[in-house]
């Protein structure tokens, strides 16, 4: 069953790019840059929306989410988040979405949350709080209470991930384990979607700064995608960064514009047919 968005909001998530998946890995499937054997690492897994789709378009393929975020834990407490979601709709849907809510209803649902050990921050921000104002710690989420927007929808995870492998570590660990010999064979596929430099960075665990960025480009290989936005500057640095790291030799680009302005790249490592037809 395919999931076209993360079973719970997380900020930065390729809702938008899996059509533009898709067809980039069909292509390259095509000029066998992707093979039976070929293992994708899904580097920078957020919310592993990416490795569930890739998973579901490849399934005899193994597909790596690295969670960083530790996304599981959220989706592990899903039930409990979902219940959540229920009570606060009761609550508030005859309540307009675009006026204040009154006091004594932001005080219920305050009540309510105090009664919960555990709260899903980032869930509850999205339903509760103006749009991508996300809440670190109870105290803030409290403070930004003021409108809602709780879906009328129950909360599905059912099949996400399935067969999917879960690690989570820093990437740069993670792209040092990789074994010598699926690189050298091009049997390992890098799934890249930093965080963009130059954006915000919201609520992510870590802050991933030009050092890291710096870290990523010279250890990249192929065959990968690789997610970034004109705001960060991406193409003026790969030509000229070529000349010491030839992955980023005849690249494809794909462009993608985005509602709230600005544009997302999807850059694909050339591939050359034929390169694998002995294996
Ligand atoms: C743009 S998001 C990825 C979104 C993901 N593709 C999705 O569809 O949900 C970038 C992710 O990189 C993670 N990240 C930041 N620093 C990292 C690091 N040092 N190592 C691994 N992941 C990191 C962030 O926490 C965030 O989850």
């Amino acid at each position: 069953m395919f999931h076209f968005k993360p079973p719970l909001p997380f900020m930065g998530s390729k809702i938008a790019m899996l059509k533009r998946v898709k067809e980039a890995l069909h292509s390259m499937a095509f000029t066998q840059a992707i093979r039976k054997d070929t293992i994708f690492y899904d580097v920078f897994g957020g919310s592993g929306l990416l490795s569930h789709y890739i998973k579901q378009l490849y399934p005899q393929n193994e597909v790596i989410w690295n969670d960083f975020d530790n996304f599981k834990e959220r989706l592990d407490n899903i039930e409990k988040t979902e219940n959540l979601r229920f009570r606060l709709h009761n609550l508030c849907k005859d309540y307009s979405t675009k006026i204040k809510l009154p006091q004594e209803i932001i005080d219920k649902i305050k009540q309510i949350l105090e009664q919960e050990q555990y709260l899903d921050l980032t869930t509850l921000s999205s339903y509760l709080c103006f749009a991508g104002n996300y809440a670190i710690t109870k105290e803030q989420l409290f403070n930004n209470i003021k409108y809602h927007r709780i879906p009328a929808k129950p909360l599905n995870a059912k099949g996400y991930l399935r067969g999917v492998m879960r690690v989570s570590k820093d990437f740069k660990q993670l792209l040092e384990e990789i074994p010598q010999e699926e690189k050298d064979k091009q049997q390992a596929f890098l799934i890249l979607d930093p965080p963009y430099l130059q954006t915000q960075k919201g609520n992510y665990r870590d802050f991933y700064t030009l050092k890291d960025f710096c870290l990523l480009v010279e250890n990249i290989f192929k065959p990968y995608l690789f997610f970034s936005s004109k705001n960060s500057d991406i193409l003026p640095f790969i030509d000229f960064y070529k000349k010491y790291n030839p992955v980023f030799e005849d690249y494809k680009i794909d462009k993608a514009s985005l509602k709230i302005g600005g544009e997302d790249y999807m850059i694909c490592s050339s591939t050359q047919t034929g390169l694998f037809d002995s294996l």
